[in-house]
């Protein structure tokens, strides 16, 4: 006979109680597909990422409605500052419009801001109108709204592996002590509920360096829609699809 080890978490507790009744508390999207969307009509890619915003506004605003406590978006990775200087430019000059635009609209509806990922490497004036949105927005408990910038997934680990092993050298942790639990404390992700749902746009079936930790029991959504044309009915489309997916966490 195998006994099964001592198990304190309960599914219900690893699935989180509570939430809305589909079930999706936390989604997240690998918003790609904007330079392809761009070239189908003969346009720069610049013209992709500008109506890539709108498809964030919309998203975001269904999320709220479709009652998502998060909803995470990968907007720029760590590897895409290989992406020409021009492009870069253009993506941060975005990201200022947006940050400006939207900060109302996030403080009427109670919506957090929260930046994951190395976004202090950015362009100071970036960092400071997203530090000084986090805190306006800080005790908002609508919607969760998680933004990845600079954000790669190794790295994140590295730095939560690094921040426990300070801890463990100062003496605040014996080593043996550490558990999995003890390493997602420490990632960006620490105050949002676990990943339901991972959804993929434009047909790409890969992680490119996003939430490899938090995806570790998530249902994965891979759609052709490319992400300027994503809004409220593609995510409700994502959501019935995980509504229809039985859930294990390695039970049977
Ligand atoms: C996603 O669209 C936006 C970012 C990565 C910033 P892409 O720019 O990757 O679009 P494709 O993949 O070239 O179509
Ligand atoms: C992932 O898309 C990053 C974001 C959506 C911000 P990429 O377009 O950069 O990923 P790859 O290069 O196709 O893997
Ligand atoms: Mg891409």
């Amino acid at each position: 006979m195998i006994l099964a080890p001592a198990n304190d978490e309960s599914d219900d507790a690893r699935q989180g109680a509570g939430g809305p009744a589909h079930g999706v508390r936390h989604a997240a999207i690998i918003m790609d597909g904007n330079g392809r969307w761009a070239k189908k009509r003969h346009l720069p890619r610049a013209a992709g990422h500008k109506r890539g915003v709108d498809a964030v506004r919309n998203t975001v605003r269904a999320a709220r409605d479709l009652g998502l406590e998060a909803l995470t978006l990968y907007a720029f990775s760590s590897e895409n500052w290989k992406r020409s200087e021009e492009e870069v430019s253009d993506l941060m000059g975005l990201l200022r419009h947006f940050i400006k635009k939207e900060i109302d609209e996030f403080i009427a509806n109670n919506v957090r801001l929260l930046v994951i990922g190395n976004y202090k490497a950015l362009e100071s004036d970036i960092v400071e109108m997203i530090d000084d949105l986090m805190a306006r927005t800080a005790h908002n408990d609508g919607t969760t709204l998680a933004i990845a910038l600079n954000y790669g997934s190794q790295d994140e680990i590295v730095r939560a592996a690094r921040s426990l092993a300070v801890k463990a050298a100062a003496g605040e942790i014996p080593v043996d002590a550490i558990t999995d639990g003890h390493l997602a404390a420490e990632l960006d992700t620490a105050s949002l509920p676990p990943l339901d749902l991972l959804i993929r746009t434009s047909g790409e079936k890969r992680l490119s360096n996003f939430l490899l930790w938090q995806s570790a029991y998530a249902e994965m959504y891979f759609t052709d829609v490319l992400w300027p044309d994503f809004g409220a009915d593609d995510l409700k489309a994502a959501i019935d699809c995980f509504v229809s997916r039985e859930r294990r966490f390695g039970g049977r």
